[in-house]
C-alpha cells in the first residue's frame, strides 16, 4: 500500500487467489479507516487501489523495476521464488527482501544480480511504522543502496542503514529483550501482566 501511496504500480503476488483478496481486502480496510477518520480522502482511496493488480503468476512480474519479496521466512522457499525472478525479471530490475533474520548475503548469491540485492525490511504495521531497515549484502553495490534509500524516502519511511548480520538490529534487540521479559516471569520478579504494564507505561 505505501508503494502504491507513493504513486507506483504495484503487483501484489501470492501463490493462491485467496490470499491475494485477503492481501487486497485489509489494504482497503486500512484506507477505509484513513477515510473515515479524515487521514485520506475519497480520491486518494481510489488512485491507491487502482495502482495495486493482484497476481499469481511469477510471469507477470516480468517488467517490474523492483521485487520486494515479503514471503514466508524460510530460506530454500525464498531462494526458489528468486532464483524463478531471476530468469523472468528485466536484467537491471532490483531485488529487495522484506527478511526479518536471514542474511542479505545468503539470498543474493542465490541470483545472478547480488550487486543488485538488498534487505528493505518494513516494521508491522508498515503504513504506520516509519523505519526501514536498509541491509546490504556483501556484494550489494553503492547504486542499489542508494535508490532504494531514496525510494524509502518517496514511501515516507526513515531508512536506516545496517549491516547484515542476525536478526540485523531491530530483531537482535528486540528479541533480547523478549527473553529478558521471560527470564523475569521465571524469576517471579513481577507478574506477566506487571512485566506488560511497566514496558508499555515506561
Ligand atoms: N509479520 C511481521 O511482523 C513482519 C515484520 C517484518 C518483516 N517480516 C518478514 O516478512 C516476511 C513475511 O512475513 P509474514 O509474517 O507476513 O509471513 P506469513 O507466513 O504470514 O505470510 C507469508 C505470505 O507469503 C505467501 N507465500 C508463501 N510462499 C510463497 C511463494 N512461493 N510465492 C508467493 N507468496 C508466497 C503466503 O501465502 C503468505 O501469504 C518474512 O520474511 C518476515 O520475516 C514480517
Amino acid at each position: 500500500m505505501v508503494a502504491a501511496k507513493a504513486g507506483y504500480t504495484v503487483i501484489l503476488n501470492d501463490v493462491k487467489e485467496e490470499y491475494v483478496k485477503k492481501g487486497l481486502a485489509s489494504i482497503q480496510k486500512f484506507i477505509d479507516k484513513s477515510v473515515e477518520k479524515g487521514k485520506m480522502t475519497a480520491e486518494d482511496k481510489t488512485h491507491i487501489l487502482g495502482r495495486i493488480h493482484g497476481s499469481m503468476n511469477l510471469q507477470d512480474m516480468k517488467d517490474a523495476d523492483l521485487i520486494i519479496e515479503a514471503i514466508i521466512e524460510q530460506v530454500h522457499v525464498k531462494k526458489e521464488v528468486f532464483q524463478k525472478l531471476d530468469d523472468i525479471c528485466k536484467k537491471e530490475a532490483l531485488f529487495a527482501s522484506n527478511t526479518s533474520t536471514i542474511p542479505i548475503t545468503d539470498l543474493a548469491s542465490s541470483t545472478k544480480r547480488p550487486e543488485q540485492f538488498i534487505g528493505m525490511h518494513f516494521m508491522n504495521p508498515v503504513p504506520l511504522m516509519k523505519l526501514v531497515e536498509v541491509i546490504r549484502g556483501l556484494r550489494t553495490s553503492q547504486q542499489t543502496a542508494t535508490t532504494i534509500t531514496q525510494l524509502a524516502e518517496k514511501m515516507e519511511k526513515t531508512p536506516i542503514e545496517v549491516n547484515d548480520g542476525p536478526g540485523f538490529i531491530s530483531n537482535r534487540v528486540l528479541f533480547a529483550m523478549i527473553n529478558e521479559a521471560i527470564f523475569c516471569l521465571q524469576d517471579g520478579t513481577a507478574t506477566k501482566e506487571a512485566i506488560d504494564s511497566v514496558m508499555k507505561l515506561g
